[in-house]
């Protein structure tokens, strides 16, 4: 058997109302608070007013941050900690997606140290950084439980995903509340939900899997599987599920790592603004197939333990929930153009961290036919 490190330093605390427990859990790491959030969703719900009550009854002094964008560049990050520093703060609470939990580590990292983000970005790792209190809004990143932070660097128009990685950067405790999923939009359920379901794939297919990894992927895999329909309808069960489904996933990255799903992902979030899990919803299937075209036992064990009959039958279950929930079934209906694939492939290579965690020999001309394929459109009819 492989053998692996286990750190699961993160207190977890889940369930229907738990939010109410955040007060005493940050009053215990500090007493001058950064709260970091999107731009909208955590004022329009209700839900920053609620934070910012419970913060100052534990006796927190309370700053808040509401400007993080989807996708956060490095310049967000290094205003939030402008915030942050001006007010003296001693603990970062992330409210919202990956977005904001993403930045918000960015911005305990740089509350807590004097080098720039530039400088300490993967393959460096970080430290250091303040104590950080994460509450998801969505079921998909698993950034509440990971030790990454994914943030957009912009030089001369082009973009590039680039990582802060490392176990300062896990939260010192995850808030898991359903009840703040019942405002998510069933778009943003499906998206988020196939973002889950890569990283449960693509940590159990990753070249960095553990048995211990593999038994997370293969649960949350399991749990999507059976919700992300209702879950997208509506039902505040299936939602829970789906939550506690893309905590376990994001447990199997932190200790895997995602691999060319992700990467062949990022150039249609820099490029075409889609949406990071809408993206890996679409090309998933199209790697899983080739993973099994190419002989990869490991998924068809996969299959077998989800009680499905092979590897193929996993990926036409994906495809049809994938058009069940209304994802486009081509690039081409997303806008992409043609004469992009070879920028496509190039900018997929170019993610190594990811690249190299693919089990098996790849080629560009591998990743030339599964962008020509996603791009031209998938075959299978619901
Ligand atoms: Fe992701």
């Amino acid at each position: 058997m492989k053998s692996f490190t286990l750190n699961l330093q993160t207190r977890i605390i889940f369930g229907r109302g738990c939010l109410s427990r955040l007060g005493g859990e940050a009053a215990s790491l500090g007493d001058r608070c950064l709260l970091v959030t999107g731009r909208s969703f955590a004022r329009e719900s209700g839900y920053l007013k609620t934070l910012v009550e419970i913060l100052s009854e534990s006796g927190l002094k309370v700053t808040v941050f509401d400007k993080v964008e989807p996708n956060p560049s490095i310049g967000t990050v290094y205003k939030g900690a402008e915030e942050g520093s001006k007010n003296n703060c001693n603990l970062v609470v992330a409210l919202g997606g990956g977005s904001a939990m993403d930045a918000a580590k960015g911005v305990a990292f740089l509350l807590k140290s004097n080098s720039k983000l530039e400088e300490n970005l993967f393959p460096n790792e970080v430290n250091d950084a303040l104590p950080l209190i994460a509450i998801p809004t969505t079921c998909g990143t698993g950034s509440e439980v990971t030790k990454y932070a994914v943030l957009t660097l912009v030089k001369n128009h082009a973009k590039r995903k680039v990582v802060l990685l490392g176990n300062p950067l896990l939260p010192k405790v995850s808030i898991l509340d359903a009840n703040l999923l019942n405002h998510l939009p069933k778009e943003l359920v499906a998206y988020t939900g196939f973002d889950a379901l890569s990283h449960a794939l693509e940590a159990y297919t990753s070249k960095d899997s553990t048995p211990f990894s593999d038994l997370l992927g293969l649960e949350a895999v399991r749990i999507i599987l059976e919700n992300i329909i209702e879950a997208f309808r509506g039902s505040p069960e299936a939602r829970e599920n789906m939550l506690y489904a893309s905590m376990l996933a994001g447990m199997a990255i932190n200790f895997a790592g995602t691999e060319i799903v992700h990467a062949m992902g990022y150039y249609l979030t820099n490029y075409h603004n889609v949406h990071h899990g809408l993206a890996n919803g679409m090309l998933l299937p199209h790697v899983l197939r080739m993973e099994i075209q190419k002989g990869f036992g490991k998924l068809e064990d996969a299959a077998l333990r989800l009680g499905l009959v092979n590897g193929m039958e996993l990926v036409k279950k994906i495809e049809e929930l994938v058009d069940r929930v209304g994802i486009p079934r081509s690039l081409k209906d997303l806008g992409l153009e043609e004469d992009e694939l070879d920028a496509m492939v190039a900018d997929a290579l170019s993610y190594e961290r990811n690249v190299n965690k693919h089990p098996l020999p790849l080629t560009a001309e591998d990743l030339k036919m599964l962008f020509t394929t996603a791009f031209s459109g998938r075959r299978f009819q619901a």
